[in-house]
């Protein structure tokens, strides 16, 4: 068991081409990896030293963990530490969202208040006592299911790959829908659905179009769950009556119709960005990869496996 861990870090948060990120990875044992890092089967095979690939991030499509798992490579991420903060930020843009408040704002900051007392000002549909649809029921959801319910008076309606136990339902009252019926009867839809080949696009054209004209769309899942171009022609055509976007389809470049629609929040995918969190976060990957490494008091024995199975090899 090695006493020590040597660090190679990058503090300025440069972004590495896939070339320098093999080059600093040669020879590495572990490295603790962000959603921007694309840790595939040809870094894999560029970088036979890798032992253990350590997300920062509950979400890791930036990984090919079969690939891992076939080379006995190790994956963790960071899950549980990040839920009620990227929660909080899921209802706070689809509240943004609903009360057009970053729109009104632009409308301010430009100088064209000149007149009170306008009655139907801004007016948007209300969160309290609406329907919120979330489709993804994990974790995340599950919080952002409860902020609904028992803080907003909200009916939640959820769509997920399978239905949830009884008991996992009943502190979100939440009831499952088909994801037509989600689709359809949702005031405010919530995506918190993992990326994969399969979830791909899974709001489109003709999903936007089963949506009421006065229903809100929220994204804090992944870019690509969502099809952009699609969406701005939405919100141009009056389909839907709002957007609100933390993640994009090739991101950080975001579609150009999407800046110029007005009746959309836009963030630079900062869902679980508090500061206690962004913390939890580091020390959470920090501790699955040393571990992983066969240090510390875990060692062998990292918190939070994607691919456990290799653990026991
Ligand atoms: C991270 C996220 O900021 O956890 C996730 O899946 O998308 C965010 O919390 C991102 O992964 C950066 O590493």
């Amino acid at each position: 068991m090695p006493a020590s861990i040597e660090v190679d870090s990058n503090p300025d948060d440069a972004v590495l081409s896939a070339a320098e990120l093999v080059r600093r990875l040669q020879g590495k044992r572990g490295v603790m990896s962000t959603g921007t890092e694309r840790i595939d089967a040809a870094v894999l095979d560029a970088c036979p030293a890798l032992k253990a690939v350590c997300n920062v991030g509950v979400g890791y499509n930036n990984i090919d963990v079969e690939a891992c798992t076939a080379r006995g490579i190790v994956v963790t991420n960071t899950p549980d530490v990040l839920t009620e903060t990227t929660a909080d930020f899921g209802f706070a843009l689809m509240m943004a969202t609903a009360r057009r408040i970053t729109e009104s704002e632009r409308f301010l900051r430009r100088g064209e208040w000149t007149q009170t007392g306008i009655h139907d000002h801004f007016v948007g549909p209300d969160v309290h006592g609406a329907t919120l649809g979330i489709l993804g029921m994990g974790r995340i959801g599950q919080a952002i299911a409860r902020r609904g319910a028992l803080g907003f008076g909200m009916r939640v309606i959820y769509h997920n790959r399978s239905r949830l136990s009884a008991a996992l339902e009943a502190p979100c009252r939440a009831a499952y829908v088909d994801k037509a019926t989600l689709l359809q009867e949702a005031d405010h839809l919530v995506l918190v659905v993992p990326y994969s080949a399969s979830s791909h696009h899974t709001i489109g054209e003709a999903e936007l179009r089963r949506m009421k004209p006065t229903a809100t769309l929220t994204n804090i899942a992944r870019g690509g769950i969502v099809d952009d171009a699609a969406l701005a022609r939405a919100l141009k055509e009056g389909v839907i009556a709002a957007a609100g976007l933390d993640v994009f389809e090739g991101e950080p470049k975001v579609h150009p119709e999407l800046l110029a629609a007005p009746n959309i929040v836009l963030t630079p995918h900062i869902g679980s960005a508090s500061v206690s969190t962004r913390r939890a976060m580091a020390s959470l990957a920090a501790d699955n990869l040393i571990a992983a490494l066969g240090s510390g008091p875990q060692a062998g024995r990292p918190p939070t496996p994607v691919n456990p199975a290799v653990l026991s090899r």
